[in-house]
């Protein structure tokens, strides 16, 4: 395999369908940095995308996994337990709360699906209720409650009926019109509306909602949103399930993000960073929930796999131990601090929000309208001075930051002076 077959092959021999950004082949990986096989070093603030909570190839996580490969690779959840996945369930416990039972599975999608099919099950009811702006996942359940790009959706349907979007507390673009100051949450009130047109509220399993909104644009809900919803759900007997695939285990700075609205929901998912880097998800909820999930009703065969239970539980040991999530918030305080003086000479970011590593800029046009071609044109100068970063939201005018939560300051300052030379350099061109 020589370098020329090696770059030449993704095309060769893979379908088109993920939208792959780079051609990079990569050798390895360690802590925020990726080095191709030319031997070049990249700073990767993409993470396997929120996976990699704490960089490449962390020294620990990689001896939890070849001590596990030694003892018990793959031999099914569905038939047998193992050390590593009651161990990791104990600790997950611990920060859990009222959900106290788990489900593991593979995937953000598999544990979106999972979510979906509990709700319909113990409530024996159909509708959902999702978001405008929400990623869930690929899968058909998963993006039949997806409502983040029409791509995701388009000539795939039919889809799961009965789901309906509410419109996401986006404040930087509300869909009202309103500024904080007079906000009523009109959003929320549409929805109530909603429930007297067309959507009998008897109907209702679940509203299922990102508590920070992740491919749709990193959009963080105000505090009185997400009460005034968890009221709502109360209320009306309403399943309030969290997809925290993105947000989870650390990355907005507390271990959950829905912990910093204080409150709690009945269902909460985990993806991505839950396994260490390596694929695992998980489902949790309150036992009178779990309980009434019959054998045989659902599993999978790969779910809660030895290793990735072994990567997630050191992960999880490093993350929850004291002090450390008390550096990802001050690390991100810093962070936004930084984003916001770039903001102050390069007007054209509109917004800069986020919660602890979690966060982005949203770049404008002078009369507030969207700029992707500005952001393709940041993100190209950044890609020049190997740094990569990924960008979310529908019109593809939002950076995302996703640094390791162990990022050290000087990696961080590298970032904004790179950011501060592609801003300088796209106004010249642009
Ligand atoms: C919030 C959220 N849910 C679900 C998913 C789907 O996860 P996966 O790609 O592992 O299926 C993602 C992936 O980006 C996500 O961000």
């Amino acid at each position: 395999m020589n370098s020329e077959w090696l770059k030449s092959a993704y095309t060769e021999y893979f379908t088109t369908a993920p939208k792959k950004i780079t051609n990079l082949v990569m050798e390895r990986g360690q802590g925020i940095h990726l080095y191709t096989i030319d031997g070049e070093k990249y700073l990767d603030f993409v993470q396997g995308v929120a996976a990699n909570a704490l960089g490449h190839c962390h020294p620990t996580l990689t001896a939890a996994a070849v001590k596990q490969l030694h003892q018990l690779g793959h031999a099914s959840f569905n038939l047998v337990s193992y050390p590593s996945a009651l161990a990791l369930a104990a600790e997950l416990r611990k920060w859990t709360g009222r959900m106290d039972k788990f489900f593991f599975t593979n995937t953000g999608a598999e544990v979106v699906e999972s979510g979906l099919k509990l709700a319909r099950y113990i409530t024996g009811k159909s509708s959902i209720i999702a978001f405008r702006g929400s990623f869930h996942g690929r899968t058909m359940g998963a993006a039949s409650v997806t409502g983040s790009s029409a791509k995701f959706r388009k000539h795939y349907a039919p889809f799961l009926p009965q789901v309906y979007f509410a419109p996401y507390p986006y404040c930087f673009r509300c869909y009202f019109h309103q500024k904080p100051e007079t906000c009523a949450l009109d959003c929320l009130a549409y929805l109530l509306d909603d429930f007297e047109h067309f959507i009998p509220s008897e109907d209702i399993s679940v509203i299922l909602l990102e508590p920070v909104m992740g491919e749709g644009g990193y959009v963080v809900p105000p505090k009185k949103y997400m009460e005034a919803l968890t009221t709502l759900c109360r209320d009306k007997g309403f399943l309030l399930m969290f997809d925290e695939v993105q947000t989870g285990m650390g990355r907005t700075g507390r271990m959950f993000a829905f912990q910093h609205f204080g409150i709690e929901p009945d269902i909460l998912l985990l993806g991505k960073a839950v396994g260490g880097g390596y694929p695992l998800a998980v489902l949790a909820a309150n036992r009178e929930i779990m309980d009434r999930w019959p054998p045989g009703s659902h599993g999978s065969t790969f779910g809660g796999h030895p290793v990735a239970c072994a990567t997630g539980l050191a992960q999880l040991e490093i993350v929850g131990a004291s002090g450390f999530l008390d550096s990802v918030v001050a690390m991100g305080v810093l962070f936004r601090e930084q984003l916001i003086r770039l903001q102050q000479r390069f007007p054209e970011i509109g917004d800069v929000r986020g919660l602890g590593l979690m966060n982005a800029i949203e770049l404008v046009k002078p009369d507030g309208r969207h700029d992707p071609e500005k952001t393709a044109a940041i993100v190209a100068h950044l890609f020049s001075k190997k740094i990569l970063v990924y960008t979310c939201g529908v019109r593809g005018n939002i950076i995302r930051f996703m640094p390791p939560l162990n990022v050290e300051e000087p990696v961080l300052d590298r970032l904004i002076d790179a950011l501060d030379q592609a801003f300088a350099a796209a106004r010249k061109t642009i």
